[in-house]
This record gives C-alpha cells, sequence and structure tokens, in this order.
C-alpha cells in the first residue's frame, strides 16, 4: 500500500510534483511486474492499479489525486484537482478567485488596478462610525488594498456618498460580527492574491496621520511578521493587554517584560501573551497564516475570545519569530460600543 499525502500548505503544482516525483519510486513496481494494466476507482480516496491500492488522504483542501496511468509505458500524469473538476478539460480549471470588479463593458481585457502584490482591508462597520471608518479607509491607497466593508447593521446606502465608496466591496448582513463575514466571504481560495489580509475593527483611530500603511507593510515584510498588529498608542487607547501597548522609539516588539500582578512576563518566557501575541481588534495576516487561520474560524464563532491564544499555530512556524506588534507605526482603540468589535457584549 502506498499512500500520497499532500500537506494542506503544499499548492497543487508542488502537490502533484511531489506525487510524480514518488511515482517514480513506484516505477520499480511497474517494472517488477507489479502492476497489471488499467486502473479502476475504488471510491474518491484510493484507486486500485492491479494488486495495488493507492490510497489518498488530505490533499490540499479536500482536492482528489487523480491518477492517470498509461498502460504502455511507465510514464503516468497525476495531478491533484478539486473534486468534480475531473471531468474538465487539462487547462481550463481555476481554483482561485479575487474580489476585484471588473468593467461591465470592455473589448480589452484590462489589467486591474491593482498589482501583484495586492492587499485586502476587510472592516466591520455600521453607519454610527462612518466618520471613523471614513478616515481609517483613507490610510489604505486604492493601489495597494481592495476594500470590503462588512454592514453589520444592514445599512449600506448611506455609505455612497462617500469617494471611495463605489470601489469598495459592501456585504450586509444585520447583527453578524466580522469573525461570521470572515468565515463565509473570506475564503482562502478567494483572497489567494492578496499579500496581506487586514481584518479589523471599526472603532479605530487613525486620524493622527500616525499610520501609513504603506510603511506598515515593509515593516512586516522586513521582519518576516506572519501575524501582526499595529501597536496601540497607550495614552489615548483602551488597552487591554500590555503587549500591545506602543513601544517608544522602537519599530516593533514581539514579546513585553512584565513583572507585577499574576501574568508574569519575563525573557524566559515562551507563551503568550507574553510572547508572539495579538489582540483580534486589529490583526493582518499574510496569505498563508490567513489560509490556516480561517480553518480556526468556527461556524458558530462570534466574539471570536480564546481565538488570540491559537493563533500561534498559523504563525508558518516559530510563533516567538513570526508574530509581533509594530510600533512605528500605530494606532488608537477607542473602545467605542460597536457590534463588528468586541465592546458591545463585555
Ligand atoms: C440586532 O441587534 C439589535 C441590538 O441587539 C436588536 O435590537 C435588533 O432587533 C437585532 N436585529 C435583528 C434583525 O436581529
Amino acid at each position: 500500500m502506498v499512500s500520497f499525502h499532500c500537506a494542506s500548505a503544499m499548492s497543487a503544482f508542488s502537490c502533484s510534483l511531489f506525487v510524480v516525483a514518488s511515482l517514480f519510486c513506484g516505477a520499480y513496481f511497474i517494472s517488477s511486474g507489479f502492476f497489471t494494466k488499467g486502473y479502476s476507482e475504488v471510491s474518491s480516496s484510493s484507486i486500485n492499479i492491479g494488486n495495488l491500492v493507492v490510497k489518498f488522504r488530505d490533499c490540499q483542501d479536500g482536492e482528489v489525486i487523480n491518477m492517470l496511468q498509461s498502460s504502455k509505458s511507465a510514464t503516468c500524469k497525476v495531478r491533484c484537482r478539486p473534486p468534480g473538476s475531473e471531468a474538465l478539460p487539462q487547462g481550463i480549471i481555476v481554483k482561485t478567485s479575487n474580489l476585484e470588479m471588473r468593467p461591465l463593458w470592455s473589448d480589452t481585457v484590462k489589467p486591474g488596478n491593482l498589482g501583484p502584490s495586492a492587499n485586502l482591508l476587510a472592516i466591520a462597520v455600521g453607519i454610527k462610525q462612518k466618520e471613523i471608518v471614513d478616515r481609517i479607509i483613507k490610510k489604505f491607497p486604492a493601489r495597494d488594498f481592495v476594500v470590503m466593508l462588512f454592514h453589520y447593521d444592514g445599512v449600506v446606502d448611506e455609505w455612497r456618498d462617500l469617494e471611495w465608496s463605489d470601489q469598495a466591496i459592501h456585504l450586509s448582513a444585520v447583527n453578524q460580527t466580522k469573525w461570521w463575514f470572515a468565515k463565509r466571504f473570506l475564503h482562502p481560495d478567494i483572497v489567494a492574491e492578496y499579500k496581506y489580509i487586514f481584518l479589523w475593527d471599526e472603532d479605530l483611530g487613525v486620524d493622527f496621520e500616525k499610520l501609513c500603511t504603506s510603511l506598515y507593510l515593509s515593516i512586516i515584510e522586513d521582519e518576516g511578521l506572519e501575524i501582526s498588529q499595529p501597536a496601540l498608542d497607550p495614552v489615548k487607547s483602551d488597552v487591554h493587554h500590555q503587549i500591545t501597548a506602543r513601544k517608544r522609539n522602537s519599530r516593533l516588539h514581539r514579546r513585553i517584560y512584565k513583572f507585577k500582578g499574576s501574568g508574569r512576563c519575563d525573557s524566559h518566557s515562551t507563551a503568550p501573551p507574553c510572547i508572539g501575541w495579538v489582540e483580534m481588534m486589529a490583526p493582518v495576516f499574510s496569505r498563508a497564516a490567513w489560509r490556516c487561520a480561517w480553518y480556526m474560524i468556527q461556524n458558530d464563532l462570534i466574539h471570536a475570545w480564546g481565538l488570540d491564544m491559537q493563533l500561534g499555530y498559523c504563525a508558518q512556524g516559530d510563533r516567538m519569530k513570526n508574530v509581533g506588534v509594530v510600533d512605528a507605526q500605530y494606532i488608537v482603540h477607542l473602545g467605542l460600543p460597536t457590534l463588528g468589535g468586541r465592546r458591545n457584549f463585555t
């Protein structure tokens, strides 16, 4: 019995390479007469080739590996394909999508506004926070960001007068939190083209010219932060966890030192929230970290309590290195009672 295991982080391409490589080893069996002609599919998870049962499991995102065995030669073609697409000709399959809007009538296919390193800002909003949200979004230049608004109060039309409104994607579902929206509308295959995903609450102050999103992006890229957040101005913010407070004269920090109280943090600490931790009001995920985190969002998750402590699983390696709080670019957490955020419920 041979098992192929396509680890979840592999792309379909590397997945298929992996299986092809495995089959080169398999050629040994073929030449020794282990195979007989043809194969029969036993189920979506295993294929019989002569006496050999090839079992498939955990192919990326439920993909099934299709094996096309040529009976004449020992060469074979193996591909990872999304379930349901097996009957389609090669090359016609588009596995992922994006949120880019397309012109209705256009003779030529125009490239979109966004470059290959486009990012996504998704933010849960209510009309009461219109002014704050307007200020936040103006910090996210359209050339670098696609903007998606989750309207939890059902009010969409009253945003139309803002100049960026027609370029933004508006989703409306009454009384749902940003985690509900994110699970349903930010599937990793839909947002696969975005380098970083900002999943923010609306009660964030950015009005004092202290946040430059392009500098923020260059810092997290440079420092290899897979999960990050901008630090909170400790004077003006509603700070709940000391690790999120801005440190002066610092580019970013990954750990805190705290000797008072119950939650002691020192240079030996290896666990969140002393090190490698961000709060859920303004997280920024790399593409890979989001692909991981999306799976952790339970369908009944509302406030994301507890999710923050689990995010280290998605750090793409060492959470003590890959998770951090950016001090050089910081925001104010206003702590307003909003539905998108969590204050409403505490
Ligand atoms: C949404 O929540 C508000 C506040 O709790 C409530 O008054 C309203 O009835 C809810 N609306 C729906 C459609 O559930």
